[in-house]
């Protein structure tokens, strides 16, 4: 029988604990979600089940080649989900943008920032993706651009829904984007998920909640900012990413959900 949300819950305190007590034992904060993540229930046949392998003798080595994409096809219609097809999608419009910074602040420049979200009621266009709310005709919920000089991304599209899966009985996920970025180096490659400010769904989503440390968990909630707000066309939400170091973004521990 599917574990209850009390059930789920629970687990998500005492792991929180867990970390807390840690840290306060002077233990650095976790740097990835746990691999082996009890509440988030298909992550026990996901995660490793060995020590990860040392990328050959020398681990800097990872660093000497980096990520090599297409950059000549990227458009700014790409960018903007909001017209790639005849109509309009329904729901809220958003921009999101802010900036890549690595771990000393620098802006990372050029970069690909790729982006895919369930549309406005909570359905992402893909067949995987069968919960019955509506599909929206003029939204398909992918986007990507290219860092500016100073680090900076920016996309418009729609808000996305909350929707329900299957990890427990009665779990919605709070609204997110993924996010993935190639970052300059292999080691500085991150899939992650932004979130809106102010979700009451927060507490009871086991994949935030992988996230045990509370100042890593705020870092992947955007900051309503009304200047990014545009006049009769959309709200505006910030979100700056740091690619490594201690005050990095952190992953999420699957991309699936
Ligand atoms: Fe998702």
């Amino acid at each position: 029988m599917a574990p209850t949300q009390d059930e789920i819950s629970a687990e998500i305190a005492a792991a929180r604990e867990s970390t807390a007590r840690a840290v306060a034992a002077g233990g650095a904060p976790p740097s990835h979600p746990g691999r082996d993540y009890p509440p988030y229930r298909s992550s026990a046949l996901r995660h490793p089940r060995r020590p990860l392998l040392r990328v050959g003798a020398d681990p800097e080595a990872a660093e000497w080649h980096g990520p090599v994409f297409g950059v000549t096809d990227i458009t700014a219609l790409d960018a903007d989900l909001t017209r790639q097809h005849q109509g309009e999608p329904l729901g809220e419009r958003i921009t999101v943008a802010g900036r890549v910074l690595d771990r000393g602040g620098r802006p990372v420049r050029g970069q690909l920032v790729e982006v895919w979200q369930a549309n406005a009621s909570g359905r992402y266009a893909h067949r995987r993706d069968q919960h019955p709310a509506p599909l929206d005709p003029h939204f398909t919920g992918v986007g990507r651009c290219l860092t500016d000089d100073q680090g900076a991304y920016a996309f418009t599209t729609v808000r996305p829904g909350a929707y329900p899966w299957r990890n427990h009985t009665n779990a919605w996920r709070p609204a997110h984007i993924h996010f993935s970025l190639f970052g300059t180096a292999f080691t500085q490659r991150l899939v992650t998920q932004m979130y809106f400010p102010g979700d009451p769904l927060f507490p009871y989503d086991p994949i935030l909640q992988s996230v045990t440390d509370s100042a890593a968990r705020a870092r992947l909630v955007a900051a309503y900012d009304h200047r990014l707000s545009t006049p009769e066309r959309s709200l505006g939400y910030r979100w700056d990413i740091v690619l490594d170091g201690p005050a990095a973004t952190l992953p999420d521990p699957e991309e699936d959900h």
